[in-house]
């Protein structure tokens, strides 16, 4: 473990962000985390994982700790199901096919979505109407003052959508370094509610699915539309949908009579962020070397050398637009650093 200095966190931002870290650390085990928080402990530190979920909008003067701790083990399991151990730096696709391989059911909607094991709880990831809590036991974390490790159940993460625990009272305060997640070995339940899965599989000439045509299906839906990081900088959505009052709801619709919508509660419903943006004008925007992306105006890219503030600018002119236009609040789901 060695502490490095002045490091740029180009490669390790989806976003593809050039700014630099003022201490650099990358983590093989726990014992190299426990030493390295120990070894410049005045100093803040920030956690990266695979650094899919940030938008970087200047240099770091701070310990960046990159987690590359990776192993996946079966921990427990019987005729039925299985629980699998994935440690915080394993990449979450790479984990998804793993399952796959071993014919483990659960997280195959959760294809191709970026990021590592490791950020999976902190904001509940979820696509195509599976989240990463309908297959989550428990995870591990560090506390950061005590460098103890505590074990948290689901109930204990209060998981909510792209919500949990770890960004709200316990930000900033543990490290997730393993999560626990239930597999089904047989029988799986398939998710094909979410109506572009279907028609994808229908389009693939497919009546009866195995969880490898619906991985496949959400493979191709999601190239489709949203933009690969290696080729394009992004960081995903960048805009949680927001939840709405009946009430402004149906002021929408008296303007908008298509507006998608999803029942949340009798008084609440979520509208799609990408929606209000395409309305907004922004879909397909290109200002220079940044914009809004053609085929999803949620995700915000980076064609090549844009400085995060600049995109922070372009997020803050979609927020209040959203606003003026529809009096909707959106907010940003990734972390602005
Ligand atoms: N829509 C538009 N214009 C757009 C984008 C979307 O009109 O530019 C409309 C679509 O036509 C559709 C509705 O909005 O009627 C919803 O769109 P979509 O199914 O693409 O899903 P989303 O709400 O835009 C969410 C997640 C995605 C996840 C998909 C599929 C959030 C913030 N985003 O997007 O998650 O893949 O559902 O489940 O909840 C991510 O978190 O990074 C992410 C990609």
């Amino acid at each position: 473990m060695k502490i490095q200095k002045n490091i740029s966190l180009k490669p390790f931002n989806t976003f593809g962000i050039d700014v630099n870290a003022s201490n650099y650390c990358d983590i093989r085990s726990n014992d190299e985390l426990i030493s390295c928080l120990d070894s410049i402990p005045e100093k803040e530190i920030v956690i990266l994982g695979g650094g899919s979920n940030m938008l970087l909008t200047k240099d770091i003067d701070a310990l960046v700790i990159h987690l590359n701790l990776k192993s996946i083990t079966v921990e427990e399991e019987n005729d039925d199901s299985v629980i699998v151990k994935a440690l915080a730096g394993e990449n979450w696709h790479e984990f998804v096919l793993w399952c796959l391989d071993n014919d483990f059911g659960g997280v195959e909607n959760l294809s191709l979505i970026p990021g590592n094991i490791g950020t999976a709880p902190i904001q509940n990831i979820g696509a195509y109407g599976v989240e990463l809590k309908d297959v989550f036991v428990s995870c591990e974390a560090l506390e950061i003052e005590t460098k103890q490790i505590k074990t948290f159940t689901a109930s204990d993460c209060q998981f909510g959508y792209r919500d949990s625990i770890f960004k709200n009272s316990h930000k900033g305060k543990y490290i997730i370094i393993s999560v626990n997640i239930k597999l089904s070995k047989k029988n799986h339940t398939l998710h094909l509610d979410y109506g572009a899965i279907k028609d994808q599989l229908k389009e693939s000439g497919i009546l009866s699915p195995t969880i490898k045509d619906v991985s496949e299906a959400v493979i191709a839906i999601r190239q489709n539309k949203l933009p690969d990081p290696k080729k394009i900088g992004n960081s995903g959505s960048f805009f949680k949908n927001p939840v709405i009052s009946v009430e402004l709801f149906k002021a929408l619709q008296n303007n908008f009579d298509d507006v998608p919508h999803y029942k949340i509660s009798e008084s609440e419903i979520k509208v799609p962020a990408g929606w209000l943006i395409e309305k907004a004008g922004f879909k397909g925007k290109r200002f220079n070397n940044y914009g809004v992306h053609k085929n999803q105006a949620l995700v915000l890219v980076n064609y090549g050398g844009a400085k995060g503030e600049d995109i922070y600018k372009l997020a803050l002119l979609i927020k209040s637009t959203v606003k003026r236009l529809f009096n909707i609040d959106i907010e940003p789901e990734v972390n602005v650093i």
